[in-house]
């Protein structure tokens, strides 16, 4: 296995009633906080007035960047840096799903840039410094609570486009599940999709692994495919939303990756797809994954396979090794399109092949996506085809 640096610099706030640290944690950074939020869902579950109260309490100024779309929009992290500039804030508060916090975390960077804040997401403009950035998640799925990355869409070019900088990663996270009771049934699914792709990317490798981290990856897993289903039933069940909320932390906070260095293949995909269609990511991923799965299993991948299918769905290892690897990818549609309920083609979701050469070649910038097999914008197309 390879060299790796562990380094994941975000405090986090597990639990109900945390955000009593609220005041103190803002206060560390200054006094004029910019709150971000996206269309509303905050202030439904009464969680926009404990966070007002929390920064009023400690003597705070407060201002305000409201209407963050999902799948955040280039123009919101543009408005949110004037509003930086203008008003010399000290730090920012996101508080909402993956959406809010990674354009937070644009804001912070953008401040320090002056131009469009697209040029940070086309690499034209670098990334030294950003705004110290603390967040109230309140939906599992995305890891941007303890991860230093954002993806960031440009209706006017149809680009999505996620980057990551070390200078973003959250100071401070707060993670209570019980403000995840009210997501309601289609975005929990989208969430526990999202966050078992995160693993499936980086457990689905040709390095050598560390027997250590597979079997924390199959655990993670294992706890999505066991809570996803209480949590659509049972909204309010605290264990089954505080056990996906921390596995969608330690999906993709890095701690996984264990030195492995090969491309994301879903994900580059999935952006596409969204970029064009503004589609929910993890429905995406959902009908993506099954699908690269196919594609990818053969004699030199099946192994990889059998152990997904062995110890994260309890197939019988008696079983030729290709048998429980197809077996396996049917579990795993089983459990996206049966037991979450999302839908299983492009086609069901209005996308026909139209834009598949395009968004095939985008997903390959450089020319070959160097992932579990590598694969060139011909195979991507291909699996596209497939998602019909
Ligand atoms: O806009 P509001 O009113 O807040 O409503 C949101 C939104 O409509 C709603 N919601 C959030 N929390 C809620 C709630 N509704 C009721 N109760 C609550 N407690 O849910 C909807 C979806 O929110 P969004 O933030 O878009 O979802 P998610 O967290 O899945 O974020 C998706 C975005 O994150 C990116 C995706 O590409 C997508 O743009 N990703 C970010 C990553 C990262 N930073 O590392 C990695 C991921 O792979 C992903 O690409
Ligand atoms: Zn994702």
């Amino acid at each position: 296995m390879n060299n790796f640096v562990y380094n994941i610099p975000t405090k986090v706030y597990f639990g109900e009633n945390q955000l009593e640290n609220l005041g103190a944690e803002l206060s560390k950074y200054g006094k004029k906080v910019l709150l971000t939020y996206g269309g509303g869902s905050i202030k439904k579950i009464g969680l926009y007035d404990k966070v007002v109260a929390e920064i009023s309490k400690a003597g705070l100024e407060l201002f305000e960047l409201s209407g963050i779309d999902p799948n955040p929009r280039v123009s919101s992290v543009n408005a949110g840096a004037d509003i930086c500039k203008k008003e010399d804030i000290d730090v920012l508060l996101a508080v909402g799903g993956g959406s809010v916090l990674d354009c937070t975390k644009y804001i912070g960077a953008a401040t320090y840039y002056d131009g469009d804040a697209w040029d940070i997401l086309l690499k034209k403009a670098p990334v030294e410094k950003c705004l110290p950035i603390i967040t109230v998640l309140t939906l599992a799925a995305t890891g941007s609570e303890m991860d230093a990355g954002g993806v960031i869409s440009n209706p006017e070019t149809k680009d999505k486009i996620g980057l990551i900088f070390p200078v973003m990663q959250p100071k401070v996270s707060f993670l209570d599940p019980t403000v995840t009771y009210t997501v309601n049934k289609f975005h929990t699914a989208c969430g526990a999709a999202d966050m078992i792709s995160h693993i499936i990317e980086v457990y689905f490798n040709m390095n050598q692994d560390l027997y250590m981290l597979d079997y924390v990856m199959e655990g993670l897993m294992k706890t999505i495919i066991k809570f996803a289903p209480i949590a659509m039933e049972k909204p309010d069940d605290y264990e089954a939303r505080a056990n996906l909320m921390w596995t969608s932390t330690w999906a993709i906070n890095g701690f996984v990756n264990g030195g492995k260095r090969q491309a994301w293949s879903c994900h580059p995909m999935e952006h596409e797809l969204s970029a064009i269609y503004d589609i929910t990511h993890g429905l995406g991923l959902a009908i993506l994954t099954p699908r690269w799965m196919e594609y990818t299993l053969n004699e030199n991948t099946v192994s990889k396979f059998y152990q997904f299918g062995v110890n994260v769905f309890g197939l019988d290892g008696t079983l030729p090794q290709m048998e429980v690897a197809k077996k396996s990818i049917e579990m795993l549609k089983d459990f996206l399109f049966g037991t979450l309920g999302l839908s299983s083609t492009l086609t069901e979701i209005g996308i026909d092949d139209t834009n598949f050469e395009i968004m095939a070649k985008k997903s390959v910038t450089g020319g070959t996506m160097y992932a579990f097999q590598p694969l060139a914008a011909s195979d991507i197309e291909e699996i596209f085809r497939m998602c019909l």
